[in-house]
């Protein structure tokens, strides 16, 4: 069985530094010594400093949301990968769909944004998936494979083993809701195949592949107990402690009774 693994986007929240540091050090407090499941918070960019500070002896991993593909130069208002890793980052979150929709990120960006996380060290979780238009047209396959052919682009089968996925329906994230279990197994399961195609079938079952869309403590259970979903990637519910900390329970529980 794949390790499950729990990220929490808090995207841009909350407003200030020592609200950040509350909320991590809530949850610190909760996970405990815990390294099962894998869990990971990815604060606003301003606030990982701090947040590394406070998750200090934890085994939880540190993200950021979004990064430039270059290492360093002139591009203002950007961070790099190396500055994430300096401050203490574990992870970082690339081609979430608030980026891709909201800011014109392209299949290419990610790629590039891709390669050089990795080259920098970072463990990347690469977010898909389709708006409701594309689900209802019947082109959620097509749009997933678009995505995954250019965001994963000149990898070898040893990266891709250790890239994170994260299916992100569009219409399913900040709205309540969550895909069906049975429509986010599809997917997920969709996505497996193509990488087995693309890479080979030992790469395509070592991938970690996470749900994320309105994941919540009372629907954690069905979704991660899904064959091929290995863990969520969670927005608004990762913003106060004890709901994320109940997804966690959820997905502790789920590794205790074992999945196929
Ligand atoms: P919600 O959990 O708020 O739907 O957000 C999901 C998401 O976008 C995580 O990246």
């Amino acid at each position: 069985m794949r390790p499950l693994f729990i990220a929490g986007n808090w995207k841009m929240n909350p407003t200030t530094r020592d609200d950040a540091v509350k909320l991590a050090l809530e949850v610190k407090a909760g996970v405990g010594a815990e390294v099962s499941p894998r869990v990971a918070v990815c604060p606003p960019a301003i606030f990982l400093a701090a947040i590394d500070e406070a998750l200090a002896g934890s085994p939880i991993g540190l993200g950021g949301q979004n990064m430039h593909a270059k290492t360093d130069g002139a591009y203002t208002g950007e961070i790099s990968a190396p500055m994430l890793v300096d401050v203490g980052c574990t992870h970082v979150i690339l081609g979430h769909s608030e980026r891709r929709h909201g800011m014109g990120e392209t299949d290419a960006m990610v790629n590039q944004k891709l390669l050089a996380a990795l080259a920098a060290g970072l463990i990347p979780i690469v977010c898909l998936g389709e708006t409701l238009e594309e689900r209802e047209t019947d082109r959620t396959e097509s749009v997933v494979t678009t995505q995954l052919t250019g965001s994963l682009a000149g990898l070898s089968a040893e990266q891709m083993a250790g890239v994170v996925l994260a299916y992100e329906p569009v219409w399913a994230i900040g709205t309540g809701r969550v895909a069906t279990p049975d429509q986010a197994q599809h997917v997920h399961a969709f996505i497996r195949q193509s990488l087995a195609r693309s890479f080979d079938q030992a790469t395509a079952s070592r991938v970690v592949v996470q749900y994320g869309g309105s994941v919540k403590a009372d629907n954690a259970s069905e979704l991660l107990s899904c064959p091929d979903i290995d863990g969520a990637l969670v927005g608004g519910a990762s913003l106060k402690s004890p709901d994320f900390l109940g997804i966690i329970s959820a997905a502790r529980a789920v590794e205790s009774a074992g999945k196929s």
